[in-house]
């Protein structure tokens, strides 16, 4: 009998109730069934927990992470003075701390579940030191992770000196995605002017493109339509996302509608950071703030696909976060109202799924036979439990090799003369 690398036993999947063993061999899912006759090299037993593709962490900022409290604080808590806090510390950044701080932060991530992450770099610096440590690190932790860098011009294009050679050189320099930020420029005439250079130059380079647009309350910025267009007269479909876009918490409902319409026609997709959004959007509003995030439940019924990051691990952005994507996920939940049983589903995979599909645009994403063995074992068992009670990713599984291992928290109430054991499932015993 055929002897598997490894065999994950008494899995649950996301997709039904149904008990299944996963064979994994040569860094594969090489079989599913509900009882493999084979043995493992390596057997794990998930004892009926849910077992998933990984997370993905579709936007983040591994330049600036880690950075707060030790090196700068941002007092008001905006947008603005973060922008200011890290254009204070950025020329003080070395390639080994960059490396030390974004190694940290992936540690994190993959800890959690996450093996997929795609992170904006800023270039508005002449000797691009984020690029470039980022760029060895990327090399350096290949085997545990999937790294992204997007050429991000964090102080603008056209409004910052050399804005253009910047963006060009970030690209030979290790960069794999086009970034931008069109709302920053001068005027929305210099924004257009951003987003043409960007796919312009995507497409002469042959990259994908990834731009923080439209972050801001301001109803009037409108550059997600930009996109669109775009995106269609250079034939992308798949391979754009717009990042943050929380301008359109404000747009009117006639011009939400035509633009759902629009990006989903145009195949692009949006990327919604609900932890930093919330808390960074809505500044300039009395009562009620508005909620600082995408329109997600809108456009994922549109079928315009989503995806999340976590955007900020303690940085002049935002000063908390371990970069656990389960809570970025859960709080996308609630501010999206996304509170139906469907509805935590589709949650869930904007975090696994929809994440893979903007990641690596065009690969199967689904767990399925074939595909790369990089699993979660979770302590949950289903994903909206895992929405509910946040657990701990037991086992996180890269091309068939474990490389993390978590203890499920255990908690314990003493009343009535004995000690009450609890994991806030309804089974427990009393
Ligand atoms: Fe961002």
């Amino acid at each position: 009998m055929d002897r598997l690398d490894l065999i994950i036993r008494d899995a649950c999947l996301a997709t039904g109730n149904e008990r299944t063993d996963i064979g994994i061999n040569a860094g594969r899912i090489s079989a599913l069934a509900p009882r493999l006759p084979e043995t493992g090299q390596q057997e794990l037993n998930a004892e009926g927990q849910l077992v998933t593709v990984p997370m993905v962490d579709a936007h983040i900022h591994l330049d600036a992470t880690l950075t707060v409290p030790q090196r700068t604080t941002n007092q008001s808590g905006t947008l603005l003075e973060g922008i200011q806090r890290w254009g204070e510390i950025k020329p003080d950044i070395t390639i080994e701390d960059v490396k030390a701080r974004a190694r940290q932060a992936i540690l994190w991530e993959v800890a959690h579940g996450t093996l997929q992450i795609r992170s904006h770099v800023d270039v508005c610096d002449e000797r691009l030191v984020a690029l470039k440590a980022l760029r060895e690190l990327k090399h350096e932790i290949a085997d545990l992770v999937d790294l992204q860098l997007v050429a991000f011009p964090q102080e603008g294009v056209l409004c910052y000196p050399h804005g253009k050679e910047l963006m060009e050189t970030a690209l030979h320099e290790g960069a794999d995605i086009v970034g931008g930020i069109p709302h920053y420029e001068w005027t929305r005439e210099d924004g257009i002017r951003e987003l043409e250079f960007v796919f312009e130059l995507a497409q002469r380079e042959g990259r994908l493109v990834d731009v923080h647009c439209d972050e801001t309350d301001d109803p009037e910025s409108r550059f997600v339509e930009t996109m669109a267009r775009l995106t269609q007269v250079h034939h992308m479909a798949g391979r754009v996302a717009a990042s943050h876009t929380t301008a359109m918490h404000s747009y009117n409902s006639a011009y939400g509608f035509k633009l759902r319409r629009i990006l989903q026609k145009s195949g692009m997709a949006i990327i919604a950071n609900p932890l930093t959004n919330v808390v960074l959007q809505g500044r300039f509003d009395d009562f009620p703030k508005r909620r600082g995030m995408a329109p997600i439940k809108d456009l994922n019924e549109a079928g315009v696909p989503v995806a999340l990051g976590f955007d900020c691990i303690m940085d002049p952005w935002y000063p908390l976060g371990t970069g656990n994507l389960l809570q970025a996920a859960w709080m996308a939940l609630h501010l999206a109202h996304m509170t139906g049983q469907t509805q935590m589903e589709q949650i869930f995979r904007m975090a696994t799924i929809n994440g893979q599909g903007v990641f690596h645009p065009g690969q199967p994403s689904d767990l399925a036979v074939g595909r790369q063995a990089d699993l979660v074992i979770w302590d949950a068992t289903s994903p909206v439990e895992a929405l509910r009670l946040l657990p701990v990713a037991r086992t996180v599984i890269r091309r068939g090799r474990v490389v993390a291992e978590a203890d499920p928290a255990r908690h314990s109430v003493r009343y009535g003369g004995k000690t009450v054991s609890l994991d806030f499932r309804p089974h427990s015993r009393v």
